[in-house]
Order: C-alpha cells, then structure tokens, then sequence
C-alpha cells in the first residue's frame, strides 16, 4: 500500500509560493552541479522546476566533473562572500578526487540550506537551535506526523550510514524518542531486527536489501533512496514484493522525491525570515 505523498508535496508547494508572492521578495539559490551523474542531474532539474514554480530565483553552476578540489573551494569562497548570494547547495555525491567534507564545511553555515555543515548537522545532535533540518530527513518525519504515528514506545530501524540522511535522521529520531536501532548493509542477522520493528527506514544505496520476509505484516517501510544503473532504477527496497503485501510503504523517487525538493524550498523561507529576525 502506497504512501502517496502527491497531495502533501503540491500543498506544499502552493503555501510556499504563496507566502513568497505576499512578500514579493526574489529569494536566490545558488546551486553548484558537479558530478553529472543521471540520478544527480533528475534531482537538480526537479529542484530547478519547483524552485521557478515557487518564484525562487534558482542559478545553477554547473561545472566541469574535472575541476580541482581548490578550484571548486574557491567557487564557493567566492559564493560565501557574495551579498546577493543568499542560499548556496552543492549537489552530492561529489567525484572522487574531492574531499566533500571540506567543500561542505567551507559554505558559510548561515547559508547552508542543506544543513549539511558539521555545525549545523551538530545543532542536530544536540537539539539546540536548530531552525532547519536536512530535507529528506525532514519528510521522512513528516511521513509520521501525517500517518499519526507517535514515535514514543516506537522500534524503529534505520539502516545506511551517510552524514546526509542517514545520520541526521537518526538525531530526530532518538530526540523524538523512538527507540531506534542503527544498522547498516553489513549489519549481520539484519532481519533480526528488522522483523521486530514497527518501522524500517532504508537509506543504505544497497539495492534489494530488505525483502518482504524480513519484515512483519504491520511493519511500515519508508524507502529513502534508490540506485540508477544504466538508467534503471533498484530500490534498497524489493518494491514490487512489499507494495503488493499490506505494508505501508513510500514511493521513490516519483512524488515523495518532489517533498524533499519541497523541504528544500521550505527551508530557503524560513531561513530568510530567521535571517530577518536576527
Ligand atoms: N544528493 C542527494 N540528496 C541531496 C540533498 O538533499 N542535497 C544535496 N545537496 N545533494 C543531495
């Protein structure tokens, strides 16, 4: 049973170009493509469309996947010093022969819109002032708010590992007091604790990993991510198989991808009225 995220995301997204419209204010996002991976180039060309759908200013660099390390941190130097410069994101994954932990800590924190910082992602930690959350950890909690389902008394297992989902998503949820288990694709007897679960969220970019005997008949599985190979997409989940049982489970990347492209846009608002009030 699909999680249809359709009606939630376009909501959304009229109550964010309607709050943008009332201000009239061109709100600007400087986003820098390097890696032109077929998954990364869907994701910004969406980012793109419900940027310009909800009249934000949206200004892509795309730059050459050869570009030195030094090179890049310069772009985003020159980005950080710039007033008209308001929001910059770097599209990940970055190739190889950068260091994505030092062009991430270079974005001024205050312009982060990804909250992907180690200042920021810190504030996560230690739920201390933190007045944006990363954008596909922020719909995966918003999933349970719309569903009902109060985190507290909760098992819930998170496998993956990343600093962009996986890690921040785990903070939310131990602060939102659900007992949460931490696994990862190697994790051994992964089923004995995914079948014990109530919830299993996936954000591992291991495709197939959980299958539908490794869970119970009321578990709910939120699928974060997916893999593209030769323009086909593997799901960390085996979809079809869970889909077709009782489970409640979330479509990627289709709409629920448009709610995390519609957090981002959600998160340039209220960055800019905190960013007013201070
Ligand atoms: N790559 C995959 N997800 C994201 C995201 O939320 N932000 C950025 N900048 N890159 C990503």
């Amino acid at each position: 049973m699909i999680i249809d995220w359709k009606k939630i995301a376009k909501e959304m997204y009229e109550k964010i170009k309607d709050e943008i419209l009332i201000t009239w204010k061109k709100l600007r996002l400087q986003a820098i493509l390097v890696w032109n991976n077929s998954s990364s180039l869907r994701y910004i060309s969406q980012k793109r469309k419900w940027a310009e759908y909800v009249w934000i200013d949206f200004k892509l660099e795309h730059l050459d996947e050869s570009i030195t390390e030094e090179a890049l941190l310069g772009k985003i130097e020159e980005y950080n010093k710039d007033s008209n410069t308001t929001w910059i994101l770097v599209q990940l994954p970055l190739p190889s022969h950068i260091d994505t932990k030092k062009v991430i800590n270079l974005i001024n924190p205050k312009k982060d819109v990804d909250w992907f910082h180690s200042e920021n992602q810190w504030k996560i930690l230690l739920w201390d002032d933190t007045w944006l959350f990363p954008c596909t950890p922020a719909w995966v909690m918003e999933i349970f708010n719309y569903l009902w389902l109060d985190l507290t008394w909760k098992l819930v297992t998170v496998i993956g590992r990343s600093n962009i989902v996986w890690k921040p998503l785990v903070a939310m949820l131990i602060n939102s007091w659900a007992t949460t288990i931490c696994c990862n694709s190697k994790t051994k007897k992964i089923e004995e604790f995914t079948k014990i679960s109530d919830i299993v969220i996936c954000a591992a970019w291991s495709p197939g990993l959980l299958t539908l005997d490794m869970i119970n008949s009321k578990t709910v599985v939120i699928d974060v991510w997916f893999t593209v190979v030769n323009d086909k997409i593997y799901w960390d989940v085996k979809f079809d198989e869970i889909n077709n049982n009782w489970n409640m489970i979330t479509p990627v990347p289709g709409w629920v991808w448009a709610l995390t492209v519609a957090n981002l846009m959600s998160n340039i608002l209220k960055a800019d009225r905190i960013q007013n009030e201070k």
